[in-house]
C-alpha cells in the first residue's frame, strides 16, 4: 500500500487561502489571493479583455477555419460571435443566470445549438428529450468531462470523480462508490442521518436565527460520519469545498473565462500556485480522515462508515478492481464533499417555499403528526408519507441545485437530427428549463407539491406508497455520469424535513414581497439565499423532547483555532457565517429584481 507522508500543514498558509472575511461579500473576495494576481488584474478590465480577444480571435481565426461538413450534415444553430474567441463577452458570471440566459434563446435557436467561445464549443440542450437522446441513448459518446482551466489536472488525474475524465481508472472508481453505497443504502446508511437530525433540531431549537449555516454543518456532519465515522470530517469538508467550487464555476477566478491563460508557465502562473496549495490541502483532509478510520479499526473502535467497509474488504477484492490507498482517500474523499451543497440548496430551498407558500407546511403536519404521532419519522415511515416526499420532489424540481448539471464532453464526432456535434464539444443539459417543461408541469415557476399526489396533473403517478420518489429524477444528471447519491439525498432529505414538519413552525419574519425568490449563489451548485425566519416549537411536549431526546447540539463553529481544521467564525453571533461566501443572506435589492419569464 503506498501510504505518502502527510505533508506538514502551513496554517499561514490556510489563513491565506480562507480569509476570516466571510462577511464580506462573493464578489469583493475573489478566491485567488490578489498579491498572486497582481499582473493579472489588467485583464479584468474589459476595453483591456476585448482588444486582446480580438486579435486573437482573428490570428486563431485565421489558422483554423471552420471545418467542412459531411454531405447532408447541417452545422448547429448557432450564437453569432468571432472566430475562435466566439461570443466570449456573453459568458454569463453566475450558475443561474447563465441557466435563464440559454433558457430563453432556446425560443430563438431551438432545443440544441451552439455556442462558441475561447476555442471551445459549447452545446446547449434545452429539453429533456435531447438531453435523454444523447446522454442516455448515446452515454457512450457523451461521457466524458471537460478540461476546468482553474482547476488544473483535475480531469486528467482521476481522483475527484465528478470532474474525471473518462477512462478505465474512472470506471474502477465509480464502481467503487456504487460499491460503497449499495452496501450503506439497505443499512440506512448506518443510522447517521437520523442521529444528525436530532442535534440539528437542537440547533435550531437554540439559535433559530441561525439556520442556514445549521443546514450546512448538517449535511457536513452526516457526510463526514458516512464517510468516516465522525462528524468532524465533515469540517475538513467545509474547508476544502468553497475553494473547488469556485475554481470550477465561471464566476470564479478569470482564467476560467480566459482560458487560454492556463498555457502560462508554473513558475509565472498565479492560478498554478493556487492550484497546487489547494490541491495539497484536499490530500491532507482526505489522507488523514482515512489514517483516522484505520487507527481506530486498529484499536477495534470504529463504527460502520464507508473507509472501514474500504479497509475490511480491501484484501477480498480482485486485483482489477483494488484500489490503493490514495485512491480510496480520493474517492471516498470526493464523493463526500458533494454531498454539502447539493443536499444544502434544497434545504435552503425548503425554508424559502415555507415563506412563500405557508399553507402547504400545516398539510404536511397533518400527515406526520397521523403517522408518527409523539417521534420522529424513520425511513420506515416514508411509504405512509407521501406529502413528505412531495416536498423533496417538488423542492428539487423548483430550484435545480445544479442549474446546467455538470457538463458532459463529446469523445467522438457525432450526427444528431441532421446536425453536427464535434468532438471536445462541451454540452449543457439546461436542469433549470428542463424543470419547467410546460406540458408536463404546469404553473412551473411554482411550488406545488400537490403536482406529485393529485391525479389532475400530469406528473402524478400511482401508487402513492411508492411514488412520487426522486430515483431517475432529472436534477440528478443523466446516463452514465448521473449522480451516484440520490438515495443517500433521499434518505437525508425525506427524514429531516419529516423531522423539521414535525418539530417546529416556520414563519417568515419579512413580508412576502420582500423575501427573495430566486436568488441564489453564483457558483455552478446554487443554494437559495438565507432570509430571516421565525422557527418556532409546535408544542411545549416537542420542545421538552428536544431539550430531553436530542441531546448534543454539535455546532461546528469555533471562536479560536485550536486545532488545524477548525471553522473559526470571529465575527462571532453578529454576523452570519456564510461559509466563504456560499450562503451569504439576501439583501432586498434598492430596485426590485425582474426574473426571466418562468422564473
Ligand atoms: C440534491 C442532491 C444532489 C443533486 C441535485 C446532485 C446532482 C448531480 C448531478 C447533476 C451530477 C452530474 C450528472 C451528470 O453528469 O449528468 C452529479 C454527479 C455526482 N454526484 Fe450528485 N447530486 C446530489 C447529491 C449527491 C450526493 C449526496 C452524493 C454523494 C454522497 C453525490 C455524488 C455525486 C458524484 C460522485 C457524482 C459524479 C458522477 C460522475 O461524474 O460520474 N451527489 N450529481
Ligand atoms: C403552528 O402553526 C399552526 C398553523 O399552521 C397553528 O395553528 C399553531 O398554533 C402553530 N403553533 C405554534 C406553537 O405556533
Amino acid at each position: 500500500m503506498s501510504h505518502a507522508p502527510h505533508a506538514a500543514f502551513d496554517a499561514a498558509g490556510q489563513e491565506s487561502l480562507y480569509p476570516a472575511s466571510n462577511a464580506s461579500t462573493y464578489l469583493n473576495s475573489p478566491t485567488l489571493d490578489a498579491s498572486y494576481l497582481a499582473g493579472f488584474l489588467t485583464l479584468q478590465s474589459p476595453t483591456v479583455t476585448v482588444g486582446l480577444c480580438v486579435v486573437i480571435a482573428l490570428v486563431l481565426g485565421r489558422i483554423f477555419g471552420r471545418r467542412k461538413l459531411p454531405q447532408g450534415v447541417k452545422p448547429l444553430p448557432r450564437l453569432p460571435g468571432l472566430p475562435w474567441a466566439g461570443r466570449f463577452w456573453d459568458v454569463p458570471e453566475q450558475g443561474v443566470d447563465a441557466a435563464f440566459h440559454f433558457g430563453a434563446l432556446h425560443k430563438k435557436y431551438g432545443p440544441i445549438y451552439e455556442w462558441k467561445v475561447m476555442g471551445t464549443t459549447h452545446i446547449w440542450l434545452e429539453t429533456d428529450k435531447v438531453a435523454r437522446d444523447l446522454f442516455v441513448l448515446r452515454q457512450k459518446k457523451y461521457c466524458d468531462r471537460n478540461i476546468l482551466p482553474a482547476a488544473m489536472g483535475v480531469k486528467e488525474d482521476c481522483e475527484i470523480l465528478p470532474l474525471s475524465g473518462y477512462s478505465d481508472e474512472f470506471k474502477k472508481h465509480k464502481n467503487f462508490i456504487h460499491t460503497l453505497m449499495k452496501d450503506s443504502t439497505p443499512k440506512t446508511f448506518y443510522g447517521w442521518p437520523l442521529v444528525e437530525n436530532k442535534r440539528t433540531l437542537r440547533r435550531l431549537l437554540e439559535s433559530p436565527e441561525r439556520w442556514s449555516e445549521h443546514m450546512i454543518t448538517h449535511c457536513a456532519r452526516t457526510i463526514g460520519s458516512i464517510a468516516w465515522a465522525n462528524p468532524e470530517h465533515g469540517n475538513k469538508l467545509l474547508i476544502v469545498v468553497p475553494d473547488l467550487l469556485k475554481a470550477v464555476s465561471p464566476a470564479g477566478p478569470i482564467i476560467n473565462k480566459l482560458t487560454f491563460l492556463r498555457h502560462l508557465p508554473a513558475a509565472i502562473s498565479p492560478f498554478k500556485k493556487f492550484e497546487a496549495k489547494r490541491k495539497q490541502l484536499m490530500q491532507d483532509a482526505f489522507y488523514e480522515a482515512l489514517q483516522d478510520v484505520k487507527d481506530r479499526v486498529e484499536a477495534g473502535n470504529c463504527e460502520d462508515c464507508w473507509s472501514q467497509l474500504y479497509l475490511a474488504e480491501e484484501k477480498r477484492v480482485p486485483e482489477a478492481r483494488k484500489m490503493d490507498w490514495h485512491e480510496a482517500a480520493y474517492a471516498i474523499g470526493s464523493s463526500s464533499f458533494v454531498a454539502i451543497a447539493t443536499i444544502g440548496g434544497p434545504l435552503h430551498s425548503f425554508f424559502l417555499a415555507a415563506a412563500h407558500y405557508p399553507e402547504w407546511l400545516p398539510k404536511v403536519q397533518e400527515e406526520i403528526d397521523r403517522v408518527c404521532g409523539d417521534r420522529l419519522p424513520t425511513v420506515e415511515d416514508m411509504p405512509h408519507l407521501p406529502k413528505i416526499r412531495a416536498t423533496v420532489k417538488e423542492v428539487l424540481r423548483w430550484r435545480q441545485s445544479t442549474p446546467l448539471g455538470v457538463p458532459h464532453e463529446a469523445m467522438e464526432d457525432d450526427v444528431y437530427e441532421g446536425y453536427f456535434i464535434p468532438k471536445g464539444a462541451m454540452l449543457h443539459a439546461n436542469h433549470y428549463l428542463i424543470s419547467r417543461e410546460a406540458d408536463k408541469f404546469p404553473r412551473a415557476n411554482e411550488f406545488v407539491p400537490e403536482r406529485w399526489i393529485d391525479p389532475s396533473y400530469p406528473s402524478y403517478k400511482e401508487p402513492l406508497t411508492e411514488f412520487p420518489n426522486i430515483r431517475g429524477d432529472m436534477a440528478f444528471g443523466y446516463g452514465s455520469r448521473a449522480c451516484p447519491g440520490v438515495e443517500l439525498t433521499n434518505m437525508e432529505l425525506c427524514t429531516l424535513f419529516g423531522a423539521l414538519a414535525w418539530a417546529f413552525n416556520f414563519t417568515s419574519k419579512i413580508p412576502k414581497e420582500d423575501l427573495p425568490w430566486y436568488e441564489v449563489n453564483p457558483y455552478v451548485i446554487t443554494m437559495s439565499k438565507p432570509f430571516p425566519m421565525d422557527i418556532q416549537p409546535r408544542s411545549e411536549a416537542k420542545r421538552r423532547f428536544i431539550e430531553n431526546e436530542c441531546g448534543d447540539a454539535g455546532y461546528v463553529l469555533k471562536t479560536k483555532r485550536e486545532g488545524k481544521w477548525d471553522i473559526v467564525h470571529e465575527a462571532g453571533e453578529k454576523e452570519p457565517w456564510t461559509w466563504d461566501g456560499l450562503s451569504v443572506p439576501y439583501e432586498k435589492p434598492a430596485v426590485k429584481r425582474v426574473y426571466p419569464e418562468g422564473a
